[in-house]
């Protein structure tokens, strides 16, 4: 068997076998396969398509590429959520906290911002000396002391879909459902998490930009996660504008702390009904009982008070948890006016791309990420607007003429616009 014969098995649209996936899966992690061989590999799944058993091969021989850590001696529940990307997405720091704080613990394996949507690694490295590459051990042992951490998967953790995952990125190969069932789900398979919310993104901002694949994604990693015996639920949320307000990492970590602290808006009905979600499931619990428990988890402080717990927990500076204007915001400050009347419309990926290029992502692995530049949105998508109000305020640093001129791309201003519901269906195990 070589990989040569194995892409022109898929080219042809064949069905591979147990052993040809795992064969391919070897290569991959031991060097065996060649970047190009991976590239036209995954250009062959892209345009044939994979089975539903050759999708869990593939997850299953990738989750087992490298290391799975041990799951802590601790009691209950552990829970995990994964987005697919998305945009002023940074539900994460808002429900870990929210979920510890009424007794889940949350083992949460977190990336770095993709292109351009955002990281929570790199959010979290917004608190100074803030760890995210805990050891397997530190990792459970914060889990068992103060109910959860958010970290990155070690270097050894699934090598398969971290080297397929950077061929991917240069070579138009992300949006196929088999290839990002895959890559998602054996990184939560090569982790102990029992309970495991998927937020799966559609739009614009996302990677799949139609409702009905994300469903369909999200139908087949509830399928993979149930054969692989773990309760697995997904949800299918809209991502055509930011879901907060803020882009960028320091001005997303202020967001997210001023939720903790009450604030309303789609950021915090989202990533409060996650929280939601993961708590009935963990807890077996009815919908409204779950919801009471998550709002009396912000409104009491609990959950404000639990971050400041992970952030120094894990050798961050947990002052700017209560002081969020510790979190420096880039020198220079523009507004951007309205260029038209009618109904404010917000394409996310433009803004996500004008933090890219205000240098708060990453355009290759290597580069640093600025923590102060972002975009602080004044209008929200289906506002009202008049020409010259302020859209946005953008924090950068010199000339950022490139960036300004995308973000003022980002805004549109149709007579009429009705934002689609930010969250749509919900997948439980037992359904799909
Ligand atoms: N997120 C992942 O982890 N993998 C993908 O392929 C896409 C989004």
């Amino acid at each position: 068997m070589t990989v040569y014969e194995i892409i022109d098995a898929k080219k042809r649209g064949a069905e591979l076998t147990p052993r040809q996936i795992r064969f391919f899966v070897r290569a991959v992690a031991d060097g065996g396969a060649s970047d190009a061989q991976i590239a036209a590999f995954c250009m062959a799944v892209l345009l044939r398509g994979m089975t539903d058993e050759e999708c869990f091969l593939l997850t299953e021989a990738m989750a087992q590429s490298g290391e799975v850590p041990p799951r802590p001696p601790v009691g209950g529940v552990i829970a995990d959520k994964h987005s697919t990307g998305g945009v002023s997405d940074s539900t994460t720091l808002i429900l870990v906290p929210v979920l510890c704080s009424l007794g889940v613990k949350c083992a949460k394996y977190s990336g770095r911002g993709l292109g351009h949507t955002g990281g929570t690694l790199d959010k979290l490295e917004s608190f100074p000396g803030f760890r995210v590459d805990l050891t397997a051990e530190r990792f459970a042992r914060q889990i068992a002391q103060i109910g959860g951490a958010i970290s990155g998967q070690t270097a050894h953790t699934v090598p398969a879909d971290k080297r397929m995952y950077v061929v991917r990125d240069v070579t138009a190969t992300i949006d196929s459902i088999p290839l990002i069932a895959s890559s998602v789900m054996s990184k939560k398979l090569a982790s102990f998490a029992d309970v495991v919310l998927l937020d799966v993104k559609y739009g614009n901002g996302a990677f799949l930009p139609a409702e009905a694949d994300a469903e369909e994604l999200a139908r087949l990693m509830v399928r993979i996660g149930k054969r692989a015996g773990r309760r697995v639920c997904a949800v299918v949320t809209n991502m055509d504008a930011p879901l907060g307000d803020a882009v960028g990492c320091n001005l997303e970590v202020r967001e997210a702390i001023a939720v903790l602290g009450g604030k309303k808006n789609d950021l915090a009905a989202l990533s409060l009904y996650l929280a939601q979600k993961i708590l009935e499931e963990a807890l077996s619990l009815p919908e409204a009982e779950a919801k009471a428990r998550v709002r009396a988890a912000v409104d009491s402080g609990a959950a404000l008070a639990k971050l400041e717990q992970i952030v120094a927990a894990q050798g961050g500076d947990a002052r700017a948890v209560r002081e969020p204007e510790r979190l420096p915001l880039a020198p220079n400050e523009v507004t951007v006016r309205a260029a038209g009347s009618g109904v404010c419309r917000i394409a996310a990926k433009k803004l996500g791309e004008a933090c890219l290029l205000l240098g708060g992502g990453r355009q290759r692995a290597e580069d640093a990420v600025d923590h102060t530049v972002g975009i602080l949105l004044q209008k929200r998508a289906g506002e009202r607007v008049r020409e010259g109000e302020p859209v946005a305020r953008v924090y950068c640093r010199g000339a950022a003429d490139e960036a300004l001129e995308r973000v003022r791309e980002a805004f549109s201003y149709p007579p009429e616009y009705a934002p689609p519901a930010r969250i749509g269906r919900y997948f439980k195990a037992e359904e799909v």
